[in-house]
């Protein structure tokens, strides 16, 4: 790979600032400075190094992004923000995408990576993932919707969905829930909930697949995840 995308990769900077280093002589390959961003490079094999401090290459990125309302779950879009946007070149280097989608208004978990494999474990049907939400519901959430999701719903294009685990936090006209699906249907909750009847007027992801929303983490920031939370997802690809 080229050596300044392995240095950017790395977290030292955009490749212009890699320029500017290659150029005052900062970088060496092997012990031997290399002007040249082009400079092919085998992360496997080569010391790279900056002001003699070894470069550790890295391949993947892991992010865990609140997302905020209003940004779209995609890595480009004509019209809207989108949740790349938010991340800084740093992590932009590594072309991250997301890992399922959230819709423009609803908020919380979004995983980032490019890790293509993990990400395909993640998304896929069989795998049956859960992924929890808490969600505002504009009417009364009551013991018969809880059954009724246990059992699948069937949506507006006549689809039964998969059973979903429904807990009531919070009851009455404007009530407030928790619900797990293992599935990942285009608007799913939201028309689980219009199959019984309800509007989801405010929705939030809270976890998937074992990886919880740092509530820490502010409306609209990230950070990358953990070793411990990398390698419970890496047990997904077994
Ligand atoms: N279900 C929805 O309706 N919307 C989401 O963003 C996620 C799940």
């Amino acid at each position: 790979m080229r050596l300044d995308k392995l240095v950017s990769n790395a977290g030292y900077g955009s490749r212009k600032d890699v320029k500017t280093m290659l150029k005052k002589k900062r970088i060496t390959v092997n012990n031997k400075i290399i002007r040249d961003g082009s400079f092919q490079v085998d992360p496997a094999a080569d010391v790279v190094k900056l002001d003699e401090k070894i470069i550790h290459y890295e391949k993947y990125i892991y992010l865990m992004l609140h997302k905020p309302p209003g940004v779209v779950s995609a890595t480009a879009d004509a019209k809207d923000e989108t949740v790349i946007d938010l991340l800084d070149t740093a992590e932009k280097h590594f072309d991250p995408f997301c890992v399922g989608r959230l819709d423009k208004d609803t908020e919380g978990l979004l995983l980032l990576t490019n890790d293509g494999e993990l990400a395909h474990e993640l998304t896929s049907p069989k795998k049956e993932i859960e992924k929890t939400y808490f969600a505002k519901i504009n009417g009364t959430v009551t013991e018969t919707d809880i059954d009724c999701f246990k059992k699948g719903v069937v949506l507006d294009d006549g689809y039964q969905t998969k059973p979903a685990g429904l807990r009531i936090l919070k009851s009455g006209e404007d009530s407030e829930v928790e619900i797990t699906i293992t599935e990942g249907k285009f608007h799913q909750i939201k028309r689980m909930f219009q199959a019984v009847g309800k509007k989801v007027v405010y929705l939030k992801r809270l976890s998937m697949g074992g990886i919880t929303l740092d509530e820490r983490l502010p409306i609209g920031t990230y950070r990358r995840l953990t070793e411990e939370e990398q390698s419970s997802l890496e047990t997904l690809k077994k």
